[in-house]
């Protein structure tokens, strides 16, 4: 048993995060980096490398390699100066889906990069909806400064205009792209001085901004522009304010280059610092709070074994509150059921398979044959709750999918289930045929699906894709009369509630535009 002062030892000392960002911007660099400074890779390279191992998505052996890399990258978990960080991967590329956002509800806070040169990119803005949905404090990242790209100050507006999120720059470039020299910390008033040999370096501290050392290594052109900025940030931006970061309002920005590790370390610091440990989280029975002594989590993945050869699958718990213990009792809130968490049922990413024990911000893959679902809440006592269902998310890409072989019928139907109780595809049934019409986050998801079911359930699938774009859910008496076949189509969800899809975003303000009484919803 672990004692109370131990636990709440344990909590104190974890920080569980996520890095959004759109493809390309570095989320596998700094990944890669912060894994070295954790002493869990010798040396820079080897995430890298396995990634651009590319594959031809009609390859269905290259997809599987690729999620055997999803399976055990999907949490990473490492020690660094007293704390046990977990980061937990959200997929981007084609391999993006609903898997991608839930992750997100499992963190207790979020870095995000961003491209110097590009800004805020369309899968960020995607990634980051959900995070200021949810008030989860959010770190930011502005990557490649080594690169000419956009001012700095022209890209804290643009997150402050796209994203609606305060931002606070915690250090300052010194020039950019060729001449970028290194950064200033608003807080220490020390610089870092930009130099692309070794992986940890230290910052100098200088007395003021007209420290003579400073002009002497970045020039007197430079330092004036920097004098400039630093007047004008503190002038006219924005206050540093605690509680609006832990509450998701103001961002805390860090320039950088993650390639060559500069300002990585700093970071990580002033991240450690900052970002919070494991919060307490609302149940049917009110606020479980990471120190209760009794054990609980819930489900927010349940990814597929890759071998065709077995159903087995990995449930992801994210543990709330208490000890989790080889082999002890468990109760499934959604069957009250209870389960023995026994050895070899456990598979934690950063030991393959031996943990004797997590705490709250840890996160457990259990061996499932079936047992759970998204979403499920798992408690260490009979008197169980619920940490309540987990949203789902807008699919954007449709396909009306049939069994080949009308024989198939009943495996095609177990199949289509099993898959969308993993969270894998969202299941409808159009309104006057009763076709089976499935939606999915990203595109990858239908081979996956079209695989598996052929793998699994030995089901040929004749495929439809649809050219719609949007799925919204409306509260309507009669829906059958809102449909415009051009612009719309009317399905049923799987408890028969009502679902127009539309074909793009023109589609969705006609309707808008024509119903202002009829609420749409994006996700129930
Ligand atoms: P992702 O996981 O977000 O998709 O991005 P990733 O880390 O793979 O980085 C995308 C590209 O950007 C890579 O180059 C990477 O080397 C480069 N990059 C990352 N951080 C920095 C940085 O701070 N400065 C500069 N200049 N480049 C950076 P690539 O050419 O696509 O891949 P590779 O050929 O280098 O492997």
């Amino acid at each position: 048993m672990t004692n109370h002062k131990e636990l709440q030892e344990e909590i104190k000392k974890r920080r569980t995060f996520a890095i959004i960002s759109h493809p390309d911007a570095g989320k596998t660099t700094l990944t890669e980096k912060l894994l070295f400074l954790g002493g869990q890779i010798r040396s820079t390279g080897t995430v890298k490398s396995r990634k651009s191992a590319k594959y031809a998505t009609s390859d269905w052996m290259e997809i599987e390699k690729q999620r055997g890399i999803s399976v055990t990258s999907s949490v990473m978990n490492f020690n660094y100066k007293g704390h046990t960080i977990n980061i937990l991967d959200t997929p981007g590329h084609e391999d993006f889906s609903e898997d991608t956002y839930r992750t997100l509800l499992a963190v207790d806070s979020v870095v995000m990069i961003i491209d110097a040169a590009k800004g805020v990119e369309s899968q960020t803005k995607k990634l980051f909806k959900v995070v200021s949905e949810h008030g989860i404090p959010i770190f930011t990242f502005i990557n490649k400064m080594d690169r000419q790209g956009r001012e700095p100050l022209e890209l804290l507006e643009e997150i402050e205009d796209v994203l609606g999120i305060e931002s606070y720059p915690m250090n300052w470039p010194i020039g950019i792209g060729q001449s970028f020299q290194g950064v200033y910390d608003r807080h220490q008033k020390a610089v870092e001085f930009y130099d692309t040999e070794g992986d940890n370096k230290q910052a100098m501290q200088i007395s003021d901004l007209e420290d003579p050392v400073l002009k002497e290594k970045a020039g007197e052109d430079l330092v004036n522009q920097l004098q400039e900025d630093v007047l004008l940030l503190d002038e006219a931006g924005a206050t540093y304010s605690e509680e609006d970061l832990q509450s998701g309002k103001q961002t805390p920005v860090f320039f950088g280059s993650a390639i060559s590790s500069f300002g990585v370390p700093t970071f990580l610091n002033h991240f450690l610092d900052l970002a919070p440990s494991p919060a307490p989280r609302e149940s049917s029975e009110g606020e479980v709070k990471p120190d209760e002594e009794t054990f609980s989590g819930f489900i927010f993945k349940i990814q597929a074994n890759m071998n065709p050869a077995h159903r087995d699958r990995v449930a992801f718990l994210r543990i709330v509150s208490g000890t989790f213990e080889k082999g002890m009792e468990a109760w499934l809130e959604r069957t009250g059921k209870s389960l023995k968490l026994s050895q070899g049922q456990l598979f934690f990413a950063s030991s393959r398979g031996n943990v004797e024990k997590a705490y709250p911000g840890d996160i457990v893959g259990l061996y499932d044959s079936g047992t759970y679902q998204i979403g499920d809440t798992l408690v260490g006592s009979k008197n169980v709750y619920s940490f309540g269902a987990l949203p789902t998310f807008p699919p954007e890409h449709f396909a009306k999918v049939r069994a080949q072989k009308a024989m198939k019928q009943k495996h095609f139907y177990k199949g289509v289930q099993q898959l969308s109780e993993e969270g894998a595809i969202q299941v409808y049934r159009t309104a006057h045929w009763d076709e089976i019409v499935i939606g999915v986050v990203g595109r990858l998801q239908f081979e996956i699906f079209e695989y598996r079911m052929k793998g699994e359930y030995n089901v040929d699938i004749q495929f439809d894709t649809m050219p719609h774009q949007h799925a919204r859910w409306i509260e309507t008496d009669n829906p059958e009369d809102k449909v415009d076949s051009i612009r719309n189509m009317l399905v049923y969800d799987q408890l028969k509630r009502p679902v127009l899809l539309f074909q793009n975003d023109f589609a969705l303000r006609w309707f808008k535009d024509k119903n202002p009484d009829i609420p749409l919803r994006e996700s129930r």
